[in-house]
């Protein structure tokens, strides 16, 4: 047969298949993200992938709200596929807001659709990992959050050197814009707006801001405040405390008393395209700034409040699948695909095949993983098929070995060998 070429064989553009290879390293992320999240006491939610549309429609402006699958069911329903887990997660908590004692801490790894222009780090179908404080008003929650991000970045092998990251808030910004004269009602469009930055030119932003109604000098004050080189810089052209400066300079301080300070720095141009966040935001970068974000978040106290539910300080973050295997590939930090604690059990000819099938079978009971050869094999296969993951152990089952009474079990990855007694075993 002639070979197809495998772009006929391929998933819709932008959606993903897992062969077991790449499943290896998402089973891997995932065990990251779930191990760092019960650490701190997260517990793990889940919900439907498929939304009501109007839960997901914003007013404008933000970039995921153009990004939606939608369709209707054979009823008419307006539905797409969720993008983010927020408004679900928000959708859930006013759900059942009374029931719960507040804060709550959840976790879920959601698979999320958006119709993205495909670059580096971006596909169409992406799972993310959603790590949420319900309830609690103070940047406490934001030092948890991020502290645990940070844990399950340690876990993969990433560390300060690799990872930063940039915090700003949403608050200290706007302190920074009334102090410039721009009027609050401005600031949501701008945040948007500015939040482009790097990825249009600066004066398609301008023509943005023009169109909000906003004057040349306070789109240049705009401009002027994103030019702010370091924390120090924005207390110093606000000229005293505020209330969003002082919750900063303390989650820096949490962030010292986490271990993590070393990993957190001050950025003004974090600002993030979702309408939703109110106080500090955050997303983490690559040190070499290769990628995309790693992962981001902030303060989002309004959302609860706008769905209908009792207005409530939340925050969180939305950790993805596909920037941070690019990275861990990029620092040759990708997991293994072959398992440690394998054992390959093959015998040499039928009448050996009783034996393998219960050797292999005790092995189980034991806890032990087996994969155990599904027909008669020659050594030179067998040991040539099982020695390609270099990990793990084999057992070749031989009539010598069952006149002994006895296999030999070869450690694959220093060719070292011991005796297994074939007694005891069922
Ligand atoms: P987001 O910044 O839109 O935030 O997405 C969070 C992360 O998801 C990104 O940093 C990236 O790792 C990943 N991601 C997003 N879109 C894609 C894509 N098309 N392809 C691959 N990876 C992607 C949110 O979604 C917020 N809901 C996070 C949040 C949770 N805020 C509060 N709680």
């Amino acid at each position: 047969m002639t070979e197809q070429p495998e772009t006929l064989f391929a998933p819709p553009r932008g959606m993903r298949d897992f062969f077991p290879e790449e499943m290896a390293i998402r089973n891997a992320i995932f065990s990251a993200w779930a191990h760092a999240a019960r650490q701190s006491g997260f517990v793990q939610y889940d919900a439907c992938v498929v939304e009501n549309l109007d839960l997901l429609k914003r007013k404008g402006g933000e970039e995921i709200a153009d990004q939606l699958y939608v369709f209707q069911d054979k009823s008419g329903r307006d539905l797409a596929l969720r993008a983010e887990m927020t408004p679900t997660l928000a959708r859930m908590v006013a759900a059942r807001q009374t029931h719960y004692s507040m804060p709550l801490k959840w976790f879920a790894i959601a698979q999320c659709f958006r119709y993205e222009r495909m670059s580096r780090g971006r596909k169409r179908e992406h799972y993310q990992w959603n790590l949420d404080i319900i309830g609690e008003e103070s940047v406490s929650a934001e030092a948890e959050v991020i502290a645990t991000a940070v844990r399950a970045l340690a876990t993969l092998g990433l560390g300060p050197a690799d990872v930063q990251v940039r915090v700003n808030s949403r608050a200290l910004l706007a302190d920074l814009f009334n102090h410039a004269g721009i009027a609050p009602a401005h600031h949501p469009a701008i945040f948007l707006a500015l939040d482009k930055r790097g990825k249009i030119e600066d004066t398609a932003i301008a023509d943005m801001l023009v169109k909000e109604g906003l004057a040349t000098p306070a789109i240049d004050a705009a401009f002027k405040v994103l030019s702010l080189q370091s924390f120090e810089e924005a207390l110093a052209l606000l000229g005293s405390e505020t209330p969003a400066s002082a919750e900063l300079a303390s989650f820096l301080a949490l962030a010292s008393d986490h271990g993590i300070r070393d990993s957190v720095a001050f950025d003004i141009s974090i600002i993030r395209g979702l309408g939703y966040y109110t106080g500090i935001v955050f997303e983490c970068f690559d040190t070499a700034r290769q990628l995309r974000a790693v992962f981001g978040g902030g303060r989002y106290n309004n959302l609860l409040g706008m769905l209908g539910g009792k207005p409530m300080g939340a925050v969180g973050l939305g950790f993805g699948d596909v920037v941070i295997a690019e990275l861990l590939a990029e620092k040759g930090k990708l997991p293994s695909f072959h398992e440690d604690g394998l054992v390959h059990v093959g015998y040499m000819d039928e009448s050996l095949r009783s034996i393998a099938i219960r050797l292999a079978a005790s092995l189980r009971n034991q806890g032990r993983n087996v994969n155990l050869g599904l027909a008669r094999e020659k050594p030179k296969a067998f040991f040539s098929r099982a020695g390609k993951s270099g990990v793990g152990e084999a057992i070749y089952i031989g009539p010598d070995d069952l006149a002994r009474g006895t296999v030999r079990v070869k450690n694959l990855a220093d060719r070292s060998e011991r005796e297994l007694s074939l007694q005891g075993q069922p």
